[in-house]
Parts: C-alpha cells; sequence; structure tokens
C-alpha cells in the first residue's frame, strides 16, 4: 500500500464518520407527511426514503413522495408533495358560503342566507377529519324569516288570513262601511337588523271621518259639490274677482275631520287713486279707491297720440298697483318741411315746435318765413302753408307809372322801380277814386316790368250827383205832364 492509497483510505474513513460530510441525520418531519417505514439514525448519501401522506393529505400529482440525502448531508425533497384533501362545496339553498384561502382539510368557511332568511345553526365550519376522508364539521340551512300574525283592527278587517306569515307577505286592510281608512292599507312582513320578522308599518285605522262644507267668503269652490266630505277628498278654492287667495289653494279633509291646511281668505285688493299721466286725460270720473280688476280708461291731449303698443285702458291689479306705467301718450310730429332751393333752420318738428326757413343766395322768401306744428283734428299739422323760395328779379324794371286825370301818383319821376314796386295814387280835391288806390310793378312772362292794371280813375264828384239824379228827375216830369 502506498501514501497515495493510504491518504484515499483515509479520506474514505473520515467522510464515513457519523455527522461528517457524507452522511444524513434523522428523516425529517412534515405536517403533512411521514416516513412509511421505521427509521434509522443515519443514512449514507443518496439515500431514498419513501413517504406517506398523513390522514386528511393526498399526493400532489407529479411530484415525488421520495425524501433523498443529498452530498452536503441534507435531506432534499419536493415542497409540499402531500396537499389537504378537499372538502365538497356545501349547498346551502337559499344562502352562500365563502372561504379566505381555499376548501382544503383546515380550512374554515362562513355562511350567509339571503335577504328574507336567516341562518339556523352554526355561522362558520371547518374541513375535518373523518374516517379516511375530509368533510365539513357542521352545515347550517337559511330559514324564511317569519312575522307575528298581523294586528287587527276595529271597524274593519283583513282581506284574508293565513296560517303563517313569512318574509315578503303582504295584507291589506279594509274598513267597513261608513269608515275611512287611514295609514297603509296594506302592510308586508319585513325585518329588522337584528333579522327577526316585524311587519313594516302600523295597521291602518277604521275612522269616522266628516269634514265640514268648506265655506270661503268671496272665494268658490272649484272642485266639488257635495254635502259632505270624507278623509282624502280634496276641495280648491277661486277668489272672485278683485280679491287675492291667501293661504292654500286646495285643502284636504284629514283623519281629524278638519280641512288641512286650514281654509284659504279671500282678500279684497285695493288701488289708490287714478294714475297721473302726462299729456294723458281720464275719460269720465275715478274715484281714490278702486277694487282690482277695476279698469279705467284715459285719453291723449291734443297733439299727442298713443305710445305704440300701450292700451290707455289701466287695470287695477291684484298687487295693488295700477297695470299701466307712466307714458301712454306721446308727442306727435308734423311732416318734415322741405323748401326748393331753401333750408329748414330747425330740425325738430314735434308738436308746439316752430321752425324758420331761409332761401339761398339769390332767392327771395315768398310767404311765412316761419311755421309751428300745432294740432288739428287728430294729427298735427304746420299752421300755414309752407312758403316758398324764388329767384329775385333785379333786371326786371318798370318804367314811369301810368298819369291819371285829375289825380297824381307819389312815384318819384325819372326812377326806375323794380319788381314788386308799389305806387299809391291819390285825387284832386272835388274829385272820388275809383277802384283800387295801388297799382304794383309785375314781371310779364317775357321778364319785363309792367304795371298791374286797372289804373284808379278819379271821377268828378258833382258831374256824378246828376248823373245819378237824371233818371229821377225825367220820371217827375212825366208824372207831371
Ligand atoms: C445542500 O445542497 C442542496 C442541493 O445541492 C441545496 O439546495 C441546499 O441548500 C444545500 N444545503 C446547505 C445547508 O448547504
Ligand atoms: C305607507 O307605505 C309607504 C311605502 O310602503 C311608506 O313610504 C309610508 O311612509 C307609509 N305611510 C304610513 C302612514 O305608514
Ligand atoms: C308810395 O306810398 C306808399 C304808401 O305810403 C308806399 O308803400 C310806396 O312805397 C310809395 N311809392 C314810392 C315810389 O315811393
Amino acid at each position: 500500500m502506498d501514501v497515495g492509497t493510504a491518504l484515499l483510505w483515509l479520506s474514505a474513513a473520515l467522510l464515513a464518520l457519523p455527522g461528517a460530510c457524507g452522511d444524513c441525520q434523522a428523516p425529517p418531519r412534515f405536517v403533512f407527511a411521514e416516513p412509511s417505514g421505521p427509521t434509522d439514525a443515519s443514512y449514507p448519501v443518496g439515500k431514498m426514503l419513501r413517504y406517506r401522506c398523513r390522514p386528511g393529505y393526498t399526493g400532489d400529482m407529479g411530484k415525488s413522495p421520495y425524501v433523498t440525502c443529498l452530498p452536503n448531508s441534507t435531506w432534499g425533497s419536493d415542497p409540499d408533495f402531500c396537499i389537504g384533501k378537499l372538502c365538497v362545496q356545501p349547498e346551502i339553498p337559499n344562502g352562500d358560503f365563502h372561504f379566505s384561502t381555499n376548501l382544503q382539510f383546515g380550512a374554515t368557511i362562513s355562511f350567509t342566507c339571503k335577504a328574507g332568511y336567516r341562518l339556523v345553526g352554526k355561522p362558520t365550519a371547518q374541513c375535518i377529519l373523518s374516517g379516511n376522508d375530509v368533510e365539513w364539521d357542521s352545515t347550517p340551512y337559511c330559514a324564511l324569516i317569519p312575522c307575528q300574525p298581523p294586528p287587527g283592527i276595529v271597524n274593519g278587517q283583513l282581506s284574508a288570513v293565513h296560517t303563517e306569515y313569512t318574509f315578503g307577505v303582504a295584507v291589506t286592510y279594509s274598513c267597513n262601511k261608513g269608515f275611512s281608512l287611514v295609514g297603509n292599507a296594506t302592510i308586508h312582513c319585513t325585518m329588522d337588523d337584528n333579522l327577526n320578522g316585524i311587519w313594516s308599518g302600523p295597521a291602518p285605522e277604521c275612522k269616522e271621518v266628516r269634514c265640514e262644507i268648506p265655506e270661503v267668503e268671496n272665494g268658490k269652490n272649484l272642485n266639488s259639490f257635495a254635502t259632505e266630505y270624507t278623509y282624502g277628498e280634496k276641495v280648491s278654492f277661486e277668489c272672485a274677482p278683485g280679491h287675492a287667495l291667501v293661504g292654500a289653494h286646495t285643502v284636504t279633509c284629514d283623519a281629524d275631520s278638519a280641512w288641512k291646511p286650514s281654509l284659504p281668505v279671500c282678500d279684497p285688493r285695493y288701488c289708490g287713486p287714478p294714475l297721473r299721466i302726462p299729456s294723458a286725460e281720464l275719460t269720465g270720473a275715478a274715484s281714490d279707491s278702486s277694487l282690482a280688476g277695476t279698469k279705467l280708461s284715459y285719453w291723449c291731449q291734443p297733439g299727442f297720440t298713443t305710445e305704440s303698443g300701450k292700451s290707455l285702458e289701466v287695470t287695477c291689479l291684484l298687487d295693488r298697483s295700477w297695470s299701466a306705467g307712466s307714458k301712454l301718450c306721446t308727442r306727435q310730429q308734423c311732416a318734415a318741411p322741405t323748401i326748393r332751393n331753401g333750408i329748414v333752420n330747425e330740425d325738430n318738428f314735434l308738436f308746439g315746435a316752430t321752425v324758420t326757413f331761409s332761401c339761398n343766395a339769390e332767392y327771395e322768401l315768398k310767404g311765412s318765413s316761419s311755421a309751428k306744428c300745432v294740432a288739428a283734428g287728430d294729427g298735427v299739422e304746420w299752421d300755414v302753408a309752407l312758403p316758398s323760395c324764388e329767384r329775385q328779379r333785379s333786371d326786371v324794371l318798370c318804367g314811369q307809372p301810368p298819369s291819371i286825370r285829375n289825380g297824381v301818383h307819389n312815384g318819384t319821376r325819372g326812377t326806375a322801380f323794380p319788381q314788386g314796386s308799389v305806387v299809391v295814387y291819390s285825387c284832386n280835391d272835388g274829385f272820388t277814386l275809383a277802384g283800387g288806390s295801388t297799382i304794383q310793378c309785375l314781371a310779364t312772362a317775357q321778364d319785363r316790368g309792367s304795371w298791374s292794371t286797372p289804373s284808379p280813375e278819379c271821377r268828378d264828384g258833382a258831374s256824378s250827383i246828376i248823373v245819378g239824379l237824371l233818371p229821377l228827375l225825367l220820371a217827375m216830369l212825366v208824372m207831371n205832364f
């Protein structure tokens, strides 16, 4: 045996020592599995020890049930090679179960019931061992919640009677003839927070309800004209014209035989004295206090007309005010004047306004130099005919005015007389003027100056008397002979 061989033996001996490398101690302990046979104090590397699942557990598919002694002296195995057996899903009619992890051996589940049911039994269950298998240690059930029989009432009855009343069942009451049902005719079996059956409300009452005929002064009953009213009947009111309804329009006959809310009142409403409206006058007289609904008529003063969209009729409203605003009549306007070859100096043509006219250069105003807008009938118009502007004719001249026998004129000899010049004639002593005393220089169609005709005449006063007496003298002569 050489030295090399001796060292090999030594190392082999060291490896074979208990607790040293190459040797495994007692096999591991698992909750879910145990060695299938008796165990030794130590095992050589590579030893595979078969395990079996403990009760309540079963081998996990595809995992090895062997535990192996590894070269670093530890035991190796597939993790969780046995798993808890499954308890069957519990069946709970009208209820449900809930779990936080799974339904395997050892798990705990809880139960609930749907509305109207309550749980009878333990509210939780655990998946436990039963012989070779697993099962739930308890299974509760869900039972319909019952109510006490519904309360009876006086002067009325239940429409139908059952032997038991469970959650959701409704019962209906009715009253004997002459009684009114106050409250809910139908109540149903429901539950409180502690899952006890209770009725949804108190049973109704059958009461003798009579409300008296509602009387509202200055008001009228719009709906019914019954001679008596019972529970729940409604009456609506309307007030007479000029009255405002204060309170509820509609009242209901209540269980205590009174109207609820209390009957309304019809309050008369008055307006004060009629409105003073500028440029308008009241038609006829009106008192200082008018009942709402009273209508007053106005008319517009001359030169004014009804404002567009306004009515001249003003009504007293329920809020004690008159329907119209302060303006009913509007000032009328005359037609805008136009002057050919001239201008109108103002632009206000409203009733009462005065306008003045001017002519352009070299034109002369003929007619009135101003006009005023005045009332005329229902409307307004200018008080004078509008003037015209005519071209000035400085070139039209008249010659010497004609001389007459026994008379003179004041035209100065030797001067030219422009268009429009006037001369006045007078007669010598003893002569009287016949015809007009003046003539005027006029323009002819040919733009020449010509004195107006006829010229006056001066007649002899004495000869005219003889001429006037002659027929009388002749008549006297004829009568004497
Ligand atoms: C031993 O070896 C195995 C596999 O080689 C390894 O998973 C494990 O962690 C090791 N144990 C120790 C204590 O070193
Ligand atoms: C009547 O029943 C309805 C609904 O069920 C409820 O809202 C009401 O409060 C009940 N009225 C009375 C007087 O109990
Ligand atoms: C003649 O007298 C009248 C009246 O007094 C006057 O209007 C007119 O201008 C006079 N005519 C002339 C030519 O002086």
